[in-house]
């Protein structure tokens, strides 16, 4: 796993997004793994600069989101759907019929969470998935408990994550329930993973995905099965890490010649 530890959270979004650039720079034609949440949106900023000045193109590119809400409304501006419609497709310049989100409002939720896995398979998997981390170790929407093997389907939300996540709705009643989310298996099948964490808020959970135990109790640890995972933090996420100083060091002596991706 490679650790980079940068000053602000506008530099974590610029250092994400040239992983994201990189890759659709060398194939236009990419797949790209879409988080939600306000982690990834310094790297959507970044990435809707380098698009506007002709520096790179999502127009032959494709698009799948780790997760939705089950029960609201598509037009909803907090279902994922909406977020990614404003967030990602309109900045970043994607073709819509191209970027496609796990359905939570479908009649038979097993039925459209196996579609999604094969949708994910015909195009040929995620050559780079965007992720952020909740406090509680989840990404996606992959709670404490999560099989390592799961594969896209319908979770209860932690109480903590409905709580995290009020600051988006009226109320805390409005979160909510449930939730469809890709599953730890189909994170790991990525070909790269970029995990984005900014503030003191996450310092614990980012010290736990990366140093922690392999433990389903944490389902970021999950990352450290992966052989091209990198987790891109500032210096308040990282200031839990115990081996910051190694972590600084690596980064910054890191030889042309050492490449992960
Ligand atoms: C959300 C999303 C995750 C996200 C995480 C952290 O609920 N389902 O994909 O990474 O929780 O959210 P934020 O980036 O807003 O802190």
């Amino acid at each position: 796993m490679e650790i980079v530890i940068l000053p602000t959270p506008a530099a974590v979004g610029r250092a994400a997004a040239a992983r994201i650039a990189a890759v659709v720079s060398a194939r236009p034609a990419a797949t790209i793994g879409l988080a939600t949440g306000s982690s990834p949106q310094s790297t959507y900023t970044d990435l809707a600069r380098r698009v506007r000045a002709g520096e790179i193109s999502f127009a032959h590119a494709r698009g799948f989101a780790l997760d939705e809400y089950v029960g609201i409304p598509l037009d909803h501006p907090e279902s994922y759907a909406s977020i990614i419609a404003r967030d990602v497709i309109t900045p970043l310049g994607f073709v819509p019929s191209r970027v496609q989100v796990p359905d939570g409002r479908a009649a038979d939720l097993d039925h459209a969470a196996k579609e999604y896995e094969d949708a994910i398979r015909a195009a040929g998997g995620i050559d780079i998935q965007i992720l952020g981390v909740g406090t509680n170790g989840h990404i996606g929407f992959n709670e404490p408990g999560s099989s390592f093997a799961s594969r896209t389907r319908i979770k209860t939300l932690a109480p903590r994550t409905r709580e995290d996540n009020a600051r988006f709705f009226a109320r805390l009643d409005d979160v909510p329930t449930h939730c469809v989310t890709q599953g730890l298996g189909t994170i790991l099948d990525a070909h790269a993973l970029v995990l984005v964490a900014q503030g003191e808020h996450k310092a614990d959970a980012v010290a736990a995905v990366v140093e922690g135990p392999l433990t389903s109790f944490v389902p970021g640890s999950v990352l450290q099965l992966h052989e091209r995972a990198t987790v891109i933090v500032d210096e308040a996420a990282a200031s839990q890490l115990r081996l910051i100083d190694y972590y600084r060091y690596t980064y910054e002596n890191k030889p042309a010649w050492q490449r992960n991706h």
